[in-house]
């Protein structure tokens, strides 16, 4: 199921937090593709919009891992990969598409 989101991409490198169905969700801007993840880091669930986006990578401020933006594979081998979802845009709208698996 497709949800819309916002009305405007974020700003190149700002994440922006929203909330669907419950599931706590970043938006981010990179060189204009925009990108969709958990806001939660997979390593010990801490809040990933208190980190920084490099380049198309997300680092968690905890611990500095990284995880890839396009696949979720985290840079330490050992950890889950990061829950990402398709994102569409249309005019300017950001959809973002949950199935029922990720609803909480
Ligand atoms: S909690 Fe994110 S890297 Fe450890």
């Amino acid at each position: 199921m497709w949800f819309n989101t916002l009305e405007s991409p974020p700003l190149p490198g700002l994440m922006k937090e929203i909330s669907i169905e419950g599931v706590r969700l970043v938006i981010t801007n990179v060189d204009s593709q925009i990108y969709c993840f958990d806001n939660r880091c997979p390593h010990e669930e801490f809040n990933l919009s208190l980190g920084c986006i490099k380049k198309s990578f997300v680092r968690c401020a905890l611990h500095g891992y990284e995880y890839n933006l396009s696949t979720g594979r985290c840079s330490e081998k050992e950890i889950p990969e990061l829950v990402t979802y398709p994102v569409k845009v249309k005019d300017e709208l950001i959809f973002v598409q949950m199935s029922e698996a990720n609803e909480l």
